[in-house]
């Protein structure tokens, strides 16, 4: 008799002789083209669970197999790691054809795996008509925004007139090269710095101080000028149009966010308004006469919700006006 002692020999000894199974090896052989259920890996052997839960209990014991919990199934995927196990199926596999069962397996995999994506179809042909409401608010996050971002040329150079605190700036981070972040108050200029500066990756930004009659810009020096709750804090739309059209280059866009007319007083004292909105035609009117060019309103479905210092709130519709610089 021979006593096998060195634990190596030992191990290699055991692995052959779980391998030298031929249900094993069906089973390994399928477990290799595809991750299974414990179900389904029964039905391509056409055996009993029991019988086939047995076996995978030995393969997984020896670290053959990594599992996978979904639900109430198991998922099993051959898994041999970089060893021993994993060389000595490297020639195995080869040799599956010599397992009289193992082409019959395969055409019962094909079939199963057809059943699947079938499953998988109706699902989704069932669901469909509730999906968004199942999937929850997926589609507001930011991996979509980042998702389309990243498939556009980001070239532009954008200026952001009055840019605030600088959140509009912020979500042009991955649309655009360059921002150049415009404001008259170094309170709002600091605090724009403080949230763009404090990551580095997307467009590169600047801060001018300056004033809309006479905006910080060279001429032409950008691709496009954003303007967002701003002009209805200005005297006079004239002379910040015309600027906008100066710094843009021939054929830049403009996009001018504002506040339709209201009521709320309130908001002079507390956000310093100086209108309570702006006519949509006078603003479409100020862009022609500053000579932009497919001037268009754009209404959309947010709502401006502003807090008083009193605890005053108003829920006050906005819209989009917007232009194009004409071309050289
Ligand atoms: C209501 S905030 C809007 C900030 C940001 N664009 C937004 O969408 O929330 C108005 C900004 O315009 C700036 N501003 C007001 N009058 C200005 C002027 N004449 N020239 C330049 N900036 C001005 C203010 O300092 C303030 O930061």
């Amino acid at each position: 008799m021979v006593i096998v002692s060195d634990p190596s020999q030992r191990a290699l000894t055991g692995l052959l002789k779980l391998l030298a199974d031929g249900t094993r090896l069906r089973i390994l052989g399928l477990l290799e083209r595809e991750e299974l259920s414990v179900g389904e890996l029964s039905r391509c052997l056409g055996m009993a669970q029991s019988r086939v839960s047995n076996h995978l209990r030995q393969l997984r014991d020896a670290g053959l197999l990594a599992e996978r919990h979904a639900g109430t199934s198991n998922y099993l995927r051959l898994s041999p790691g970089d060893g021993l196990a994993a060389r000595l199926w490297v020639s195995l596999s080869e040799e599956l054809a010599a397992v009289p069962e193992h082409g019959a397996d395969l055409t019962r995999l094909d079939l199963i795996l057809a059943e699947r994506r079938d499953r998988e179809d109706e699902f989704f042909d069932r669901v469909a008509g509730r999906w968004d409401t199942i999937a929850g608010d997926f589609a507001t996050g930011q991996a979509r925004q980042r998702a389309l971002a990243h498939l556009l040329p980001r070239r532009l150079t954008v200026a952001d007139l009055g840019c605030g605190t600088g959140y509009l700036a912020d979500a042009l981070r991955p649309l655009v090269q360059r921002v150049i972040c415009v404001d008259r108050s170094e309170g709002m200029l600091s605090q724009a710095r403080e949230r763009l500066e404090s990551r580095s990756e997307g467009a590169s930004f600047e801060f001018r101080q300056g004033e809309f009659d006479s905006l910080p810009l060279a001429d032409g020096e950008v691709d496009g000028v954003v303007a967002s709750m701003v002009l209805h804090h200005l005297p006079d739309l004239a002379r910040p149009l015309r600027e906008m059209r100066r710094v843009l280059a021939p054929g830049g866009n403009v996009a001018i966010v504002e506040l339709m007319p209201h009521r709320e007083g309130w908001l002079r004292p507390a956000l310093g308004d100086r209108h309570l909105g702006l006519e949509p035609a006078d603003v479409l009117d100020g862009l022609r006469r500053a000579g932009f060019e497919r001037v268009s309103l754009d209404p959309v479905d947010d709502r401006y919700r502003p807090v008083g210092p009193e605890g005053q709130t108003a829920e006050l519709p906005l819209y989009l006006a917007r232009g194009t610089a004409p071309a050289a």
